[in-house]
């Protein structure tokens, strides 16, 4: 009976000594130590032994018993400790080491020299209003004193989507619809996108950008209108800044002007942003055409108005000296960083 005892604490103690996780010692628990363990079997079976000897063996099992359960409470705390200090070990934080910057987004130049656009006229007492990109012949073409053969629609290679359905081209149109919605006097732009069969090249994109402006009331001259480009040229690009009004031609603007102002990168001087000239062209303008005043229902005997349509991917690009429109499209994380 002793050896088989000792050959049951050998075995046990070597099992322990082997087991590595909770739950190998678990499974030894109840295989050594549970109701139908060697022990209790061993106890159980005492009495088949003579009666002199059973106090004897009770108590070699007994101290087996309590021998084997302080090894495995031992072993039990050895396992937790080595579990913890390896979550440790795998928790460890170096708190000297250089933090991961958030990443934060940012506006997109387009939009930053929007708002700078719509703060300047804002001040100026102008509402922004919106118009569908989904246009009509009608508000994109015909109303502005375009009608179907006009030369003019050249000018524009127009995206059809139906015989009288198009992507708008301009901006323009919102002045049609404003002028159909609100008597004068009005003061309103008209931000938007607009688009153009134009092959894409660094100048050139089928999708850009511009910014409409009308003002409608009695006694409006064309002095207003040089008044409030000029404002809006030097708040925008500096007070030093000149500003050059040419002749120009628009079918729904008589007399019509184009825009320039001097080169911000070179001071007027010549440069690759602009081309050498000096000049940079920033938008088209004009009195508002009394065809287009009485087609929308406003008398120009009564009334008179100016309109402008600014371009703001040109804005965008020579105000922060970029040298290709594609890169305010391809939406690359290291070009839009930089703003
Ligand atoms: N719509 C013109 C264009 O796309 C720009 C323009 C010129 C708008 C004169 C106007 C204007 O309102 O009066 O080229």
């Amino acid at each position: 009976m002793k050896e088989k005892l000792e050959a049951l604490r050998t075995q046990a103690l070597a099992e322990l000594e082997a087991a590595d996780t909770p739950k190998v010692l678990e499974e030894f628990r109840i295989r050594f130590m549970g109701k139908k363990g060697p022990l209790t079997e061993l106890l159980r079976g005492m009495g088949a032994l003579p009666a002199e000897e059973r106090p004897r063996v009770g108590q070699m099992v007994n101290q087996l018993r309590a021998e084997l359960e302080t090894a495995l409470a031992t072993r039990e705390e050895a396992i937790q400790s080595a579990l913890k200090a390896a979550r440790l070990k795998e928790e460890t934080l170096d708190v000297t080491m250089p933090g991961k910057r958030a990443a934060a987004g940012g506006l997109h130049p387009l939009n930053s020299v929007l708002n700078n656009m719509i703060d300047i006229f804002q001040s100026m007492g102008f509402d922004v209003v919106d118009g569908p990109e989904v246009e009509t012949d009608y508000y994109n073409f015909e109303c502005l004193n375009v009608p179907k053969d006009h030369p003019a629609r050249d000018m524009q290679d127009t995206f059809y989507i139906g015989e009288n359905l198009l992507l708008r081209t301009q901006t323009s149109a919102a002045q049609i619809r404003t002028m159909e919605e609100r008597k004068p006097p009005i003061r309103v732009i008209c931000p938007g996108r607009v688009y153009r069969a134009d092959e894409v090249d660094a100048t050139h994109s089928p999708v850009f950008h511009q910014i409409e402006g009308l003002v409608v009331d009695k006694n409006i001259t064309i002095c207003d209108l040089k008044g409030v480009l000029e404002q809006f040229a030097h708040e925008m690009y500096g007070a030093d800044t000149k500003v050059r009004f040419r002749p120009s031609f628009f079918p729904f603007t008589e007399p019509s002007v184009e825009v320039d102002v001097s080169c911000s990168a070179c001071g007027g001087t010549g440069c690759r942003i602009c081309k050498g000239v000096g000049w940079i062209e920033i938008l088209g303008a004009g009195m508002v055409h009394p065809r287009v005043l009485k087609s929308c229902g406003i008398d120009p005997e009564e009334y008179s108005g100016f309109a402008f349509g600014i371009g703001l991917d040109r804005l965008t690009t020579t105000r922060h000296k970029i040298s290709d429109i594609r890169l305010l499209f391809e939406n690359d994380r290291r070009f839009l960083d930089q703003f």
